[in-house]
């Protein structure tokens, strides 16, 4: 069964300038699925609309058009959602203080959401699956974390609170937005781990949101990459380092340093199509150093090339 489903995914954001409306396109007609287990990476450089599809996904940001279902169930048109349902779909924030209520010990703000889902038979229970959590996220002893408040944390800490929390309602859908972009380096592969080994035990499937083409290829079955709001290629993770097809993507592997270091870095030229303008043709052809006349003209569909690999470009299709 598929967990997500989206279909012609839109959000623009209305904007006025000099007395006039413009639109921000963040999310400009995407359509993809995430099976069940599957976890499907999302690429692209800052500003493209990552978030902002995670917001759409678990429904804390309304779209403009186009539909999300849940397990065949549609979950778009509103941002109301059955109880059951909220709890499957959980959200780790690019900024983990931002899901933290300052107010409350990081203890409490991980235990109310299990009183509230019924989790667990009492607080005792409960208490003590959120120190078995903690230790497994590295922050031990969880005795000395359990009474603290946010503020008295690392951001590095209260990332791995973020994820745990998100963990213990048992989700079927996790979207992790930039989730260890905040930790150093010493401690990412460990929380990575952590939040792998819970995915692949749990069948949760997860959308992970990263500009980090290395991690996002490590970590995923599947790559979606997006470029300005729109998706310009989609193919599993191996394949899309082994055969890149997009410009785009081509441009992005040319410069990761951890995997790609022996290829020809390919110069990237050109501007960033302003977001308020009304897009013309492909939204990436000023800065393609491919591009073709038809490229200004005309958007590229997106089509598979080969069997699971989608791309939208003119000159590759
Ligand atoms: N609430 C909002 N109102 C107006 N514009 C918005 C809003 N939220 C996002 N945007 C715009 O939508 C576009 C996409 O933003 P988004 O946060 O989804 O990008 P992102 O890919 O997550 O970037 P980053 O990698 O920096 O986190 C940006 O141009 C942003 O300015
Ligand atoms: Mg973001």
């Amino acid at each position: 069964m598929k967990t997500i489903e989206v279909k012609n995914l839109k959000k623009y954001f209305p904007l006025r300038k000099l007395g006039k409306r413009y639109y921000i396109r963040a999310v400009d007609d995407v359509s993809f699925s995430i099976e069940e287990g599957e976890i499907v990476g999302i690429l692209g450089e800052s500003g493209c609309g990552k978030s902002t599809l995670g917001f759409l996904i678990s429904r804390l940001e309304r779209e403009t058009e186009g539909d999300v279902f849940f397990r065949n169930q549609k979950i778009s048109g509103t941002l109301r959602l059955p109880k059951d349902t909220r709890r499957r779909i959980q959200l780790i924030l690019q900024n983990p203080y931002d899901s933290f209520d300052p107010r409350f010990t990081v203890g409490e703000s991980l235990l109310i959401p299990l009183r509230i889902h019924k989790i667990g038979s009492h607080d005792l229970e409960r208490k003590r699956k959120i120190y078995e959590y903690m230790e497994m996220a590295g922050l031990s002893p969880a005795t000395n974390y359990y009474e603290r408040y946010p503020h008295e944390l690392s951001g590095g800490q209260v990332q791995r609170l973020s994820i745990l929390r998100a963990m213990l309602l048992k989700p079927d859908f996790l979207v992790a937005d930039e989730c260890v972009s905040m930790l150093d380096v010493s401690v990412r592969a460990d929380v990575i781990n952590f939040l792998l080994n819970f995915a692949s035990l749990s069948k949760t499937s997860m959308m992970f949101i990263t500009h980090d083409i290395s991690l996002g290829s490590f970590v995923s079955n599947r790559i979606i990459v997006m470029y300005l709001g729109k998706v310009v290629e989609i193919a599993k993770a191996k394949e899309i380092v082994k055969n890149p097809l997009h410009p785009y993507t081509r441009i992005l592997l040319s410069y990761s340093p951890v995997l790609f270091e022996k290829r020809k870095k390919i110069p990237i030229k050109g501007y960033v199509q302003p977001l308020l303008e009304k897009p013309k043709g492909c939204r990436f052809f000023q800065r393609c150093p491919f591009s073709q006349k038809e490229c200004s003209e005309i958007d590229p569909k997106l089509v598979e090339i080969e069997k699971g690999h989608l791309v939208a470009c003119h000159v590759v299709s």
